[in-house]
């Protein structure tokens, strides 16, 4: 049984992590380890401080400076607290001690938000806390997935009194570690740039990466490491986090006085204030952690084998369909003439799936109008969607289109007619991006147009495959459906009614696959991941940068999840090298096109089909293989990393920016030492111990310097 409960000691046990903590007095839970299995020690704090205590404990228990599995507001404790209320005499002073606790098989599912599934083997604990004076009690939930070293946290808060109380801020997970003697790895960046890789010394006070934006944002991914000061991929002490969840989030580390540090996760509470009256609860978004001693690349695969087990829906389709997408190469130049054409060359170089783009619904023409109006342009396909998306598919090939449920353009039929069903503040000017405004979807009204718009355009027509845009982040957020003192929902409740209508077309359209974007990939997170076979990586398809994003994503998320396009900006893929380079950086993942093929020579034509070709035989490694980074991009001028399964390896070199000319040499670590390899994409056989010695390459001062070697075992 991973939960072994002796006396007051709890003990957590995944198939190589330990995490313990203690009930001191029966009262309160005190974090004492989270580490590598069988070296558990008792962690006490490090001291005690200039801190107030109860007098019945004395120095024995000092909230401030005690390692606590979860801490309350304005009691003692002035680090940054998981919970904070305010209740019915306006003072916020919330202190919690233990109740009792259960352990269960299988999880607690999280009312409206998704979460990772549980199988038979997985174990919840769950912890039940309180706050006497305010009638306040709060479970704390641990559920334990052995295999993949992984344990989640969240906490559900119940009004168990009868006045309203207000939580303004209630953290999924706290974690206090009695050191500091670690770097913090986080994913920053922007549009067209996500997820760049930052790695820094903790410092004493708070460091924070967060979103205010309504999503989880280009601009910081929830995503997370602290790793030892001496971590590399292969080897040294790491622990990683991350929450599922799309909305606000905020990830701080904090280290104190006394050299300890405090890690939260949870909903940002900058706009956040939840009223819970009487007898309702309040669930927090899952958080998840992870620890290995064996480096950074282990964290990363403990993530992967975690996302693609517990967090990915099933696909629909046997095999990853090669996806060729109308965006950049017609924008909104579409109609039915145009996509039959681009059907028809997909099929004929291998491609599975035509994907139309924005610009095939009302008045749409540029991105300025008829977001919200979901029905199909009568101009542009005269016979209506049924009959043309049957002769799409008449050629053999299938099809995916393209939806932004929640926007609308105020130049709309759907604006016009509902002007109050967008966010906004009472009074105060409506902020547009790319034109458009954020509709209300905590409205359930909203809700349901959107579900009979969609059940009007899509019902009785074979869609195999919804791409799902959100193309700007969230201002003035406040709704016409909440009163004054409930505002402060009206991001979370925006979020959760996301979640609702996903859930929805997942189940109204069972045998079409949902790619998840947000100009690009704003919205990379975990929580969309449970609804998405795969996620637009990022609007930017240079290959250079993708390099870097790529990388950077696969800190946490699996090449499964990463949508990759061979993109052919000012038709530059007329070269063969160029495209080759593409090719090879875009089977970091799962690969498609965003090419206009009936533009291109014969000659490009006949290399994509032979790349599609070569895709085939290496995707089930790239999907399912495990993961192994071999040189940062971040670091120096070139990435590298391979993808090992059963009998073989991808090893991937790819460079991003002209560098001297000299020898790289590329470890293969993973490899099986007395084996003989072939490389199929190359020539030569190659002993498992010489690629463990690494496979030499050279930097270039040019661009496009790239390689794949697929080796074998014979
Ligand atoms: C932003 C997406 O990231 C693009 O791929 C494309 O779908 C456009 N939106 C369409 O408006």
């Amino acid at each position: 049984m991973p939960v072994i409960i002796d006396k007051n000691r709890f003990v957590l046990e995944t198939k190589s992590t330990a995490y313990v903590f203690d009930l001191a007095f029966g009262k309160f839970p005190l974090h004492r380890y989270y580490g590598k299995k069988g070296n558990e020690v008792d962690l006490a704090r490090k001291g005690c401080a200039f801190s107030p205590y109860f007098s019945t404990y004395g120095y024995e228990f000092m909230p401030d400076v005690d390692l606590l599995e979860y801490s309350g507001f304005d009691s003692g404790d002035f680090r940054a607290s998981s919970l904070k209320i305010k209740n019915k005499n306006g003072d916020r002073s919330t202190f919690l001690e233990y109740k009792s606790h259960r352990v269960f098989e299988g999880r607690q599912p999280i009312e409206g938000m998704p979460c990772a599934e549980a199988d038979k083997d997985t174990v919840t604990l769950e912890l039940l806390l309180a706050d006497q004076a305010d009638r306040c009690e709060v479970y704390l939930y641990y559920t334990i997935f052995y295999e993949e070293d992984i344990i989640s946290r969240h906490a559900v808060v119940k009004n168990v009194g009868s006045d309203t109380l207000s939580i303004e801020r209630v953290m999924s997970l706290t974690l206090d570690l009695p050191r500091c003697d670690l770097d913090m790895i986080s994913l920053y960046g922007k549009h067209n740039m996500e997820r760049m890789y930052q790695r820094s010394p903790l410092h004493h006070g708070l460091q924070r990466v967060f979103s205010r934006r309504g999503a989880t944002s280009h601009q910081f991914n929830p995503l997370f490491a602290l790793c030892g000061r001496d971590a590399d991929n292969n080897q040294g002490e790491v622990y990683g986090f991350n929450l599922v969840y799309s909305g606000n989030f905020t990830d701080e580390v904090e280290v104190d006085q006394l050299d300890h540090t405090r890690v939260q996760i949870g909903i940002n509470d900058e706009n956040f204030c939840w009223q819970l009256a009487a007898g309702e609860a309040f669930a927090t978004p899952e958080a998840v952690m992870t620890y290995t001693d064996k480096g950074i690349g282990q964290m990363s695969r403990n993530f992967h084998k975690f996302v693609l087990g517990r967090i990915l829906p099933p696909c629909p389709f046997e095999k990853r369909p090669v996806v060729l997408n109308t965006w950049e190469a017609v924008y909104f130049n579409i109609d039915e003439d145009v996509l039959l054409n681009f059907a028809q060359e997909g099929v004929d170089v291998g491609i599975d799936m035509v994907v139309m783009d924005d610009g095939w619904f009302g008045e749409r023409h540029d991105d300025h109008r008829a977001l919200g109006d979901w029905f199909a342009n009568k101009e542009k396909f005269k016979n209506g969607l049924k009959a043309f998306v049957d002769k799409v598919k008449a050629k053999g090939i299938n099809f995916g289109i393209w939806i932004e449920p929640e926007m609308v353009n105020p130049d709309s039929d759907l604006y016009r007619a509902h002007p109050d069903w967008c966010l906004h503040a009472k009074g105060k000017e409506r902020l547009v991006s790319r034109d458009q405004l954020v509709l209300d979807m905590g409205n359930p009204q909203v809700l349901d147009y959107l579900k009979a718009s969609f059940a009007a355009a899509f019902d009785g027509i074979d869609i195999d495959y919804f791409k799902w845009d959100m193309n700007r982040h969230l201002s003035n957020v406040a709704s016409v459906c909440l009163p004054a003192d409930r505002q402060g929902e009206a991001a979370h409740r925006h979020i959760l009614g996301v979640y609702d209508l996903m859930g929805w077309l997942k189940e109204r359209y069972p045998n079409a696959m949902l790619e998840n974007c947000s100009g690009g990939g704003g919205r990379y997170d975990l929580a969309m991941m449970k609804y998405s076979t795969m996620i637009w990586t990022s609007d930017n398809t240079h290959p250079n940068d993708r390099i870097k994003i790529q990388y950077s994503s696969m800190l946490g998320y699996p090449a499964y999840t990463m949508s990759c396009h061979v993109s052919n900006h000012n038709n530059i893929c007329e070269d063969a090298k160029q495209l080759k380079f593409r090719f090879d950086v875009a089977v970091g993942g799962a690969l498609g096109y965003e090419f206009h093929l009936p533009n291109a020579s014969a000659q490009v034509k006949e290399q994509i089909k032979e790349q599609i070709k070569r895709y085939r035989l290496i995707e089930s490694l790239i999907f399912s293989g495990d993961y192994y980074p071999v040189a940062n991009p971040f670091e120096g001028s070139y990435s590298a990393y391979y993808y090992k399964g059963e009998g073989e390896i991808l090893l991937s070199f790819l460079q991003h920016t002209p560098d001297d000319e000299r020898e790289v040499v590329l470890k293969v670590d993973a490899a099986q030492e007395d084996a003989l390899y072939t490389d199929v994409f190359g020539s030569g056989e190659y002993w498992g111990s010489q690629l463990k010695e690494g496979i030499k390459w050279h930097t270039e001062n040019s661009n496009c310097n790239s390689n794949l070697w697929y080796f074998v075992k014979k």
